[in-house]
């Protein structure tokens, strides 16, 4: 049976998001910094079993990544001396064929403005507090004082693989809540990485019901259970919190991931609250930048779950770390 889905107002909105001044909404607050981003990360991004990929540093078997949230980050970058709102309030774009798609989005004068800051090394210590500004704004748009927020130079779908190759151990079980083209790819990415991936296909235009999901909880262990949070490809929202409540319920150990490209700073997310692992998105939908970041957050039991594998996708953790290299 499939229950009556919502469609997400990002699906159909997320243009708007746009318009929107920098300095008035979470995502237009995270972009006016995030913008000058540029992680030395996301390189050596291979499926297992590559000879080529080396990341030997990395790998040992006690290493401790993210202990981020207990290290006090320098504040205030947008108040200091690089004051991007100052910089940017004469900048205004040519007129142009709008872009009415669910992303890329029309982007603000502000944010293109702030694109025109001067250059800065991303491995100098002036660095860190804009490190810094992301990943504070960042917590507060997914209400996770409590998650460590990741940022490697990509795009959302890069978050896919960094899910695949740091959760799962090949062979081992995902299910993927299927609403769409997008819980496709995400499966298809799994497989690649050597997960074995069963799905839960909704109607197109609906949604996996959720007894079909404590059903399939209750025959099978999963070590990872994704959702997409809004399925760009149909508008369907899924209704998250209710399936993390299931899975909390009947299969505790499951990691959860949540593809939230479309969803992000459009859809409510409440990542503590809700329980979730992983939320993966990027930057030029509802955050309203220009693509180029890969943008996710994981809890804590994700993070020991990433220094357990035995593959790896080297991350950016410096700058939040209060170091700059
Ligand atoms: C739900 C969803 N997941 C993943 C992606 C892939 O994101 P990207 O194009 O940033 O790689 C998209 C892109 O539209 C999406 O809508």
């Amino acid at each position: 049976m499939t229950r009556t889905s919502q469609i997400s107002r990002a699906a159909v909105g997320a243009a708007r998001a746009a318009s929107r001044p920098s300095s008035g909404s979470p995502g237009g607050q995270f972009a006016a910094s995030f913008k000058q981003t540029q992680s030395p990360a996301a390189q050596g991004l291979a499926p297992r079993n590559t000879p080529s990929r080396t990341t030997p540093t990395l790998r040992q078997p006690t290493r401790q990544l993210y202990n981020f949230s207990t290290v006090s980050l320098p504040t205030a970058h947008i108040s200091s001396s690089h004051n991007i709102r100052n910089m940017t309030t004469d900048f205004k774009q040519q007129p142009h064929k709008l872009l009415v798609i669910p992303g890329p989005i029309e982007f603000s004068d502000g944010v293109l403005g702030a694109n025109a800051a001067p250059g800065m090394s991303h491995v100098s210590p002036a660095f860190i507090p804009v490190f810094g500004d992301c990943i504070r704004m960042l917590r507060k748009v997914l209400y996770a004082p409590k998650g460590q927020p990741m940022l490697i130079a990509g795009s959302g779908t890069l978050g896919w693989d960094a899910a695949a190759v740091n959760l799962v151990e090949p062979g081992e079980n995902v299910l993927v809540l299927n609403h769409g083209y997008f819980a496709d790819s995400f499966a298809d990415c799994l497989r690649a990485y050597g997960a074995n991936v069963d799905e839960l296909k909704a109607k197109v235009g609906g949604i996996v019901d959720p007894k079909d999901l404590e059903q399939a909880l209750q025959k099978k262990k999963y070590k990872l259970v994704t959702i997409t949070q809004v399925d760009t490809s149909t508008g369907v929202l899924a209704p998250v919190k209710q399936y993390s409540e299931i899975i909390h319920k009947t299969s505790p150990n499951s990691l959860i991931a949540v593809d939230a490209v479309c969803a992000v700073a459009s859809e409510e997310i409440r990542f503590d609250d809700w329980g979730l692992d992983v939320v993966i998105s990027a930057t030029q939908k509802g955050l309203g930048v220009p693509p180029g970041l890969s943008v996710c957050m994981l809890s804590e039991r994700a993070i020991k779950t990433m220094e357990a594998a035995t593959a790896f996708l080297p991350t950016t953790s410096r700058g939040s770390a209060g170091s700059p290299s």
